[in-house]
């Protein structure tokens, strides 16, 4: 089986490069099922219901968020309905929601999904490795297919958390720096990783935000309002076979559609 997992969606240009270029990515790659990180869909910050459907029916089985869970207030009155979302885990005891969640695919088999999220440089949650384990062990009583979104924002905490479940999840795989990283690759024991996917969002921003705002803040440290840049979308993605029985992985690919790397059907 094969999971096709897209980065960080972020504003109006990610919604707009999800609806041009996920119906053609998904049928050239055929994914068993894909997974879209949307914690940075609405405006940069959060997620809508509007939004949440719209992801759905553009080719998402399941999304995964981040810091910006919250940044919307319209996903308190929809998040424990939204069947088809996970937010990190690790958020403290009685957070709405929940960290883990099945896909049941035609012949009974599961797939967990699972969402975690960094604490260096980030607010301070509860352990993620701790959190991550625990989830891990109950998962693997119903499936050894597990997918973990390591929302993260340093190589090292996201490296630590990858080394750390090769061998009991399928797949660790980055979002939340916004920059594809080039090292995936799969792990001895079987777990396939890469430390960022990159985002699916405006190509010549600063990690999504108008270079203007971004760069007034680096030279004045002034509060400045943070909106999407114009222009041209990218798309990062990653595609990652799994061997259903074993829950091994067996291929990883990452995916990167831009003005510099054109998608071809
Ligand atoms: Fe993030």
């Amino acid at each position: 089986m094969k999971i096709l997992f897209v980065g960080d969606v972020y504003g109006r240009t990610g919604r707009q490069m999800i609806e041009d270029y996920l119906p053609k990515v998904k049928s050239k790659y055929q994914p068993t099922i894909t997974i879209v990180n949307a914690e940075n869909a609405a405006h940069g910050k959060g997620l809508t219901r509007k939004i949440y459907r719209q992801l759905l029916e553009a080719g998402a089985d399941m999304l995964t968020m981040g810091n910006h869970t919250w940044d919307n207030r319209e996903i308190f009155e929809f998040i424990e309905d939204a069947k088809q979302l996970v937010r990190p885990a690790n958020f403290p005891e009685g957070t709405p929601g929940t960290g883990i969640r099945y896909i049941t695919l035609p012949h009974n088999t599961q797939v967990a999904v699972i969402n975690i999220q960094g604490r260096v440089f980030l607010p301070a949650l509860d352990d993620p490795f701790r959190v991550v384990s625990q989830l891990v062990d109950e998962a693997r009583q119903k499936t050894p297919i597990i997918f973990v979104d390591v929302h993260a924002e340093t190589t090292s905490e996201k490296l630590a958390l990858g080394w750390y479940l090769d061998g009991s999840v399928s797949a660790v795989i980055g979002t939340h720096t916004h920059v594809p990283t080039a090292d995936e690759r799969i792990l001895p024991r079987g777990t396939a990783y890469l430390t960022d996917v990159g985002m699916t969002g405006p190509y010549n921003g600063i990690i999504g935000v108008q270079r203007a705002s971004v760069t007034k803040r680096f030279l004045t440290s002034m509060p400045v309002r943070f909106d999407s840049e114009d222009g041209p979308g990218q798309l990062g993605a990653v595609l990652i076979q799994i061997d259903e029985k074993t829950g091994k992985a067996t291929k990883i690919n990452r995916i990167l559609i831009n003005d510099d790397h054109l998608f071809f059907d």
